[in-house]
């Protein structure tokens, strides 16, 4: 019998791949879509990046480079993991990987048995409890009582024997706040005194506003063996498309089963997109203080906007380049919500459902700001009852009714 297995049963669509989706197939019916839905900057590629993919191509030499990783990309993350986390790893502890994405799939496959607890504050990155459940996990969700931000205290609570790891995120996708100082020494100390795996989702650590500051783990951490770093170029530099992201952590065995996951399942990274990586990492690094500026220039515009929308709860973001804003008042159910506005008001956002909480809709600042005012002015035109019928969006007349 032609079946699938029981795990990709258990597992649902990426609901923001499933909007960027919906978005581009009406954008390619010549739609004026509005698009506050994505996860990544529209920032063009880093010039060191661009000359080292053309040398790359005018090599003519593009082939397998070795599974972990080339020693040269290895040692520029070296570089960049000691410049920010103020501890010196040695290349035994470093896997490149396609994204940091799938550093932490072979992190979970690496480590989580049937049955096994992997504990995340909600709301949380969407792939989280997939990816949990993918490998045979259990997700456990952690709930904040009051807003967006769960306490240490709920966390450690949420730990069991059956707990392998706990994974943070900060600044966090989609609630775009940075999990503070000491948030970040208990959770450290505490791992440690558990032997839990606590698991860094670093990738938009540099993006952060206001000239604040992500706490660093490495100033709390004793012996290092249970704490593992994940970041990329995805978001700080704009490359997405790379698919390039890494592991660090000072337990060299897990480095190495991690590896084992990845020499089987991809082979190695692309030889190119490491070339370009290497080159980024070791280029100037002033591109990402402009996206950086670019971004807050945005949320500034994005909070502005908002404030003429009643009865929404908005939290100042301190860094990503999302907002996740309350919108219960007008319909508690997220999903028909964003739903509505793509249809009516061609605006793409993402339901808080997707990101474990109800009532909320994830709002992406990465989109030029004329595109963020546009799509403001038509959220606010969908929900607003006494405003006319009718919105011209171009030459385009939308209805409400
Ligand atoms: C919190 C978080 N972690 C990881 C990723 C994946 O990053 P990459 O593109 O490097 O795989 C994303 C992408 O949206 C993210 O938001």
């Amino acid at each position: 019998m032609l079946s699938l297995s029981h795990r990709v049963q258990t597992v649902g669509d990426s609901p923001t791949l499933a909007i960027n989706a919906k978005a581009r197939a009406l954008k390619a019916a010549g739609e004026p879509v509005v698009h506050l839905g994505g996860g990544e900057p529209t920032y063009p590629a880093p010039m060191a990046a661009v000359e080292a993919l053309i040398a790359k191509a005018q090599s003519r030499k593009i082939k397998y480079t070795p599974s972990s990783g080339t020693p040269e990309l290895k040692k520029a993350v070296l570089s960049y993991t000691k410049t920010h986390y103020k501890h010196a790893f040695d290349l035994k502890n470093v896997l490149i990987c396609a994204g940091a994405k799938q550093a932490l799939f072979n992190f979970l496959m690496s480590t989580v048995q049937e049955g096994d607890e992997v504990v995340f504050p909600a709301p949380y990155w969407v792939s989280y409890p997939e990816m949990v459940k993918l490998v045979g996990g259990t997700p456990v969700v952690v709930t904040p009582q009051n807003g967006l931000r769960v306490t240490a205290a709920q966390m450690m609570a949420a730990v069991t024997p059956r707990t392998k790891a706990i994974l943070l995120n900060s600044p966090c996708n989609p609630a775009g706040h940075i999990l503070d100082e000491d948030f970040i020494r208990q959770l450290v100390q505490f791992a440690e005194e558990k032997q839990i795996y606590l698991v860094m989702d670093d990738i938009y650590h540099q993006l952060v506003f206001d000239g604040g500051k992500v706490p660093n783990p490495c100033a709390y951490a004793k012996n290092y063996q249970n704490l593992v770093l994940i970041n990329g170029v995805s978001k700080l530099y704009g490359l997405t498309g790379l698919r390039i992201g890494w592991a660090v952590s000072e337990n060299a065995a897990l480095i190495a089963a991690m590896g084992k996951i990845q020499a089987q399942s991809t082979s190695c990274n692309s030889d190119v997109s490491e070339a370009a990586a290497l080159a980024t990492l070791n280029g100037p690094q002033d591109c990402i203080a402009d996206l950086r500026r670019v971004l807050e220039e945005n949320r500034n515009t994005l909070l502005t906007e908002l404030k003429q929308i009643p009865h929404i709860r908005v939290e100042k973001p301190q860094g990503t380049f999302y907002s996740f804003v309350d919108f219960s008042h007008y319909n508690t159910d997220s999903g028909a919500l964003a739903a509505y506005l793509l249809e009516k008001a061609l605006v793409a956002v993402v339901p808080g459902r997707a990101f474990g909480a109800e009532g909320y809709l994830r709002i992406s600042f990465c989109a030029d700001k004329n595109s963020i005012i546009e799509g403001v002015r038509r959220i606010r035109w969908a929900l607003d009852e006494t405003a006319p019928n009718e919105l011209k969006i171009g030459d385009k007349i939308v209805t409400r009714n």
